[in-house]
């Protein structure tokens, strides 16, 4: 009898243990039979050791290790051996040794697991969430949940150094519009009512600032019902910052300071601070999105001035319809296979662009379907425009702003993939500054909150708000990691005349304000100091700090796609005496 008394864990034992003898306590990982000498590697989070039967020593015990399969749990006492000249394995921390068992418990046996733990990479999604309980035994996920535990310890220490407050929101608030779309919960005691769950705590810790608490932090689960994509779950985990008396820039270094912590303590790298700041236009005109990728050029330009009166007919047709034409230098991409060319034409029209002009820089001149329409004095002009050098490959998509903002943004992190441009293990940070504060939606023809509706107009757009709404920028900043946007925040309406305004412009009627937002606007009333804040997405900053594919994987519990927990089946139809108490009828 061994118990489960442990000595040492399965990642502890060295050379220097050798002669000792320990307990350890773990799974099965391995059982290899070499001649009657039975060798199982034992596996616990801290790593592995290698077991040793030996008939010899012990025939009933051996009979019994014979009978052992992967991820039987079994405590086993033995000696610590130094293992046999070359049978050393340098990869193992516990390489150098073995266990000779002397005695071993079955605590418990397994059933043929689905999958083995060391093929998980090529085993459907859908096993590995429906047995998360095994896949989480894997080294590799452990690795993750145990990074991601170390980024938040050092979150809550960096904040509590800085005399940040911790301070709980509720998860069951009033519904609010705006941002993203709530799950709602019915409430049993008030019947026909619901609660929302908190897509994030901003009013609440705008409210704190309110209350005097001055610099609030919070690692906060928020729930939002969005479609789900690779770094999108319904629930996910936020670093969630507040702060009063407080300008954007000394927002921007509290979280620089932060990340470059992480990025040293965690990663030991040496990352440069300040972070590039780009606004929200010159982000769109050279990356294309509001999130550029940094690691890689392929820097977009616009060649409209010089091409307008080209023979291209093209070109024309938009410059003179006010549309652009912009695109990109592939250094060293004249290569590129006609394949490809077509390929990636058909890839822009997927964003909406009519076509792909693509031109080879020869020593000649261009070369392409288009190079006959432009001439030696517009092609120089286009070489100088885009930094172009004989060898490379010139990529134009024609058509209006955002049309070419979302094809160009797209195709430049298409190439880059082709081409294996982006260099692993690189990490390139960077803020964008100066979002627009309204955004136009087309379907419903009303201005909706570019961020959310609490973030502050800049001051010198204050007087044309109304006349010019569309050209209000927010005091907002947001915080690009790798092209991912990690990170979100803004300076806050302090003034409650502000925020109606503001409220009138999202077409929230003053009625609807107060119905709604009346928590709000009174607590604005009530001696509101100047604040601002930001929230961090801890699962996207962890998947890309570990190089993950999703945040899946850097979550214990994640749901699908379609927003299904498969090992629990979440969500779940429920008993009928269930919907009646809450007065749900299902239709
Ligand atoms: P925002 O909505 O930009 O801001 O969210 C902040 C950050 O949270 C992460 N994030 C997500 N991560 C995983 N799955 C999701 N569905 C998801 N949605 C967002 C992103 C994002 O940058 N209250 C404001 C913050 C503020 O203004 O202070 C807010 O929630 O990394
Ligand atoms: P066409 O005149 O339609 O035969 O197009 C000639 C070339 O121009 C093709 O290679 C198209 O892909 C490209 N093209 C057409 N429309 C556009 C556009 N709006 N932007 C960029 N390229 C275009």
């Amino acid at each position: 009898m061994v118990g489960y008394k442990r000595t040492h864990t399965c990642g502890e034992l060295r050379l220097s243990d050798a002669g000792k003898e320990a307990t350890l306590c773990g799974w099965v990982a391995t059982v290899r039979d070499h001649g009657g000498l039975l060798f199982v590697d034992l596996r616990d989070r801290y790593g592995r050791t290698q077991v040793m039967f030996n008939p010899q020593s012990d025939k009933a015990l051996a009979e019994k290790a014979q009978s052992l399969r992967s991820e039987y749990v079994i405590s086993v006492r033995g000696a610590v051996a130094r293992r046999p000249e070359g049978m050393e394995n340098a990869k193992l921390p516990t390489g150098a040794i073995e266990l000779h068992a002397a005695d071993m418990d079955i605590l418990n046996r397994a059933e043929t697991p689905p999958f083995e733990l060391d093929t998980a990479d090529e085993v459907a999604q859908e096993v590995r969430l429906k047995y998360r309980y095994i896949d989480l035994r894997r080294p590799e996920m452990q690795r993750n949940l145990i990074f991601r535990h170390n980024m938040i310890h050092l979150m809550r220490r960096y904040f509590d150094e800085k005399n940040f407050v911790d301070v709980e929101t509720p998860v069951l608030i009033r519904h609010t519009p705006g941002g993203a779309r709530n799950f709602l919960v019915p409430s049993r005691l008030s019947l026909g009512s619901f609660y929302a769950l908190a897509e994030s705590p901003q009013l609440f810790k705008q409210i704190l600032m309110v209350a005097g608490y001055d610099r609030y932090v919070q690692v906060v689960k928020c729930f939002r019902d969005e479609d789900l994509r690779a770094d999108r779950q319904p629930e996910f985990t936020q670093l969630d910052v507040e702060m009063s008396f407080i300008s954007q820039n000394e927002i921007i270094e509290l979280i620089e300071g932060l990340l470059a912590r992480i990025m040293k303590e965690l990663l030991g790298k040496d990352i440069q601070t300040p972070f590039r700041r780009f606004s929200y236009d010159e982000a769109m005109a050279r990356y294309g999105c509001d999130k550029p990728d940094l690691r890689y050029g392929l820097k977009i330009n616009e060649i409209t001035d010089i091409v307008k009166e080209s023979e291209f007919k093209v070109f024309r047709a938009v410059a003179e319809g006010g549309g652009q034409i912009r695109g990109f230098c592939v250094p060293d991409g004249a290569g590129f296979p006609r394949k490809q060319l077509d390929e990636l034409t058909e890839y822009v029209g997927g964003f909406g662009a009519k076509g792909l002009v693509w031109l080879r820089v020869e020593e000649g001149g261009f070369n392409g379907p288009v190079a006959k329409f432009l001439t030696p004095p517009i092609q120089a002009a286009m070489r100088e425009r885009l930094g172009a050098k004989v060898g490379d490959l010139l990529l134009f998509v024609a058509g209006t702003q955002a049309v070419c903002d979302l094809a160009l943004g797209e195709l430049r992190q298409e190439v880059a993939r082709r081409l294996n441009l982006i260099p692993k293990d690189a990490f390139e940070f960077c803020w964008v500054l100066d979002f627009p504060l309204l955004e136009w939606n087309e379907t419903d023809k009303v201005f909706v909150a570019r961020h959310h509706p609490f973030t502050s107009p800049r001051d010198e757009d204050l007087p044309t708000l109304e006349s010019k709404p569309g050209e209000a920028k927010a005091k907002a900043h947001d915080v690009v990691l790798n092209g991912v946007e990690i990170g979100g925040g803004s300076i806050r309406i302090h003034d409650p005349a502000v925020q109606t305004r503001v409220f009138r412009l999202l077409n929230i009627s003053d009625e609807e304000a107060q119905r709604k937002f009346s928590f709000l606007l009174d607590a604005l009333k009530f001696g509101a100091p100047p604040h601002g804040g930001i929230a961090l997405g801890i699962d996207r900053m962890v998947m890309l700090l570990i190089g993950a594919e999703s945040i899946r994987e850097v979550i214990a519990f994640p749901k699908t796609q379609k927003a299904v927990c498969l090992m629990t089946g979440a969500p779940s139809e429920v008993e009928p005496k269930q919907l009646k108490d809450l007065g749900i009828k299902l239709g």
